[in-house]
Parts: structure tokens; sequence; C-alpha cells
């Protein structure tokens, strides 16, 4: 990959406040084309909170968020303007989110929530859109879980249809928040196995996660967030290794229990 490639992500003094609650307080991070980043950190360090403010489904209060070459930079306490809520759609356009609790329409089928983005979003014709549909829905392992509601459908499999949805719209880059930790763990390797091989096809991918195991395959590089700002930014195996610090050694030996 080139050093000229603009990074994906490019994030300057990120601040973020709840009420009187700092949640981030000045985030620097930039994240290359066909990075995995993997994000850990202890519980209420603002780790959801700082992958929200990515594609703005939380408002930073100050600092820059450029993302796939848009720019934020917002006005502090302002609601949006018409220009910046413009942005903010280019910029959902090219990021796409995957949550803990997968988030599916309990009412539609596996494909129409895959597909839901592409109609009522981008606006394509259903026929094609199906067969898009079908085609992400193979590549996740669920081709014959089309019509099955979420209701139907084991965790993993959710999961699995929420990251086929992720995809639908031909992102540049996916947020992960979590998505094996409301999973049985016999079921997280099936999703863990899709996320690897995105991995493997060089999407940029930004993953919350304590999946040790995962992180230390598939990372190319982890940040630690403790109380709102990036403690530890390193290289998978410097992070892993004794580069790191107690710190870190210290939480990877309490979530690896
Ligand atoms: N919408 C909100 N309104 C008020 N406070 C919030 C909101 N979202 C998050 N917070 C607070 O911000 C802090 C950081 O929360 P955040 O969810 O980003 O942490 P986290 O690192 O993702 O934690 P966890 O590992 O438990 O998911 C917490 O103190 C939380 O209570
Ligand atoms: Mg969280």
């Amino acid at each position: 990959m080139s050093g000229a490639v603009e990074p994906v992500i490019r994030v300057q003094g990120l601040h973020k406040r709840f009420g009187g609650n700092a949640v981030l307080r000045g985030v620097d991070l930039e994240v290359p084309q066909g990075q995995v980043l993997i994000v850990m950190g202890p519980s209420g360090s603002g780790k959801t909170t700082f992958i929200r403010c990515l594609n703005f489904l939380e408002m930073p209060d100050q600092g820059q968020v450029r993302v796939c070459g848009v720019e934020l930079s917002p006005p502090r306490g302002a609601l949006p303007d018409a220009a910046m809520r413009r942005q903010i759609r280019q910029i959902r356009l090219q990021t796409s989110m995957v949550f803990q609790s997968f988030n599916l329409f309990a009412h539609m089928s596996a494909l129409d929530n895959v597909i839901e983005g592409l109609v009522s979003v981008q606006g394509w014709k259903r026929p094609a859109a199906s067969e898009r549909g079908m085609e992400l829905l193979a590549k996740v392992g669920l081709a014959d879980k089309a019509r099955s509601l979420p209701g139907q459908l084991s965790g993993g499999q959710k999961q699995r249809v929420a990251i086929a949805r992720a995809l639908a719209t031909g992102p540049k880059v996916i947020l992960f928040d979590e998505p094996t930790s409301a999973l049985d763990p016999e079921l997280r390797d099936e999703v863990l196995r899709v996320m690897r091989a995105l991995a493997s096809e060089g999407m940029t991918m930004v993953v919350v996660t304590h999946e040790v195991r995962f992180a230390r395959e598939v990372a190319d590089r982890v940040i630690f967030m403790e109380q709102g700002v990036v403690q530890t930014d390193l290289p998978r195996d410097a992070f892993f290794g004794a580069q790191a610090g107690e710190r870190v050694r210290q939480f990877l030996g309490a979530v690896s229990c």
C-alpha cells in the first residue's frame, strides 16, 4: 500500500462529554486503508462513544473527524445544519456499523434486513438488491436462511446477517462494537471466522473487542483506551509483547481469564 494514500479515518482532538461526564478527552488517530484496528479498554473508557463519533451516531463536541476524505468539524453544541447533514450522509454511505445487539428488524426476513439499505437509501430495484443480498448471505454462510426471521436464527446467525447487511452498501470501512460479546462462546467462532475472512480481503475494520485470540491473529494494530484517551497505540506484536507496559498487561490478564 502506498504511503501517499489518505487514511480512511483521521481523528484529531476529539472531545465528547455527556453532561458533566467528559467521556472522550482528546483522541487523535489515523486508520490507513486495509488496516484492522482493534480497540480495547475497560468498561466506560469511551470505546463505544468513540466509534459512534466516527459515523456521527454521536455528535462530537470538539475536534476533526475525516472519513474517506469527508471532513467534519462540528461547532460545539450546535445542531447539524443542512450542509453538515449532507456530509454526515456521505460519511455514512462509506461506513457501516455492526452492533453488539445485532439491531436487525424483527419483522423482516434475513434477506430483507440485508438489502434494506440498498433499497431504501441507495435506491436499488428489489430484484438486483435481492441478487446482491443472496450473494452476501452466501458469503457469510447463510444462503439457506434468507427467508428466516431474526427470531428464528441463533445469535451467531443473526450477527452474520448483520455483517452481510453492513457489507451490502459497499462500505470503505466497517466499525464493529463488541460483535461477539452477546454470544455464547460456541457461537463466537462462526462470527469471528467471517470477520477474519473480511480482514484477509483487505477490508478496513475498526473492532472494539476483548477477544484476545482474535486480536492476536487478525489485528494489524491495537489501541488501549482509558478514561477517554488513547493510552497505548501499538502494532499488534508490540501490543501483546513487553512493550505495552504494565497497565495493558494487567488488563489483558483480566480479560483473558
Ligand atoms: N448517551 C449517553 N448519555 C449519557 N452518558 C453516556 C451516553 N453514552 C455513554 N455514556 C457514558 O459515557 C461513558 C463511556 O461510555 P461508553 O459506552 O463509550 O464506554 P465503553 O468503553 O464502550 O464501555 P463498555 O466496555 O462497557 O461498552 C460511560 O460513563 C457512559 O455512562
Ligand atoms: Mg461499549
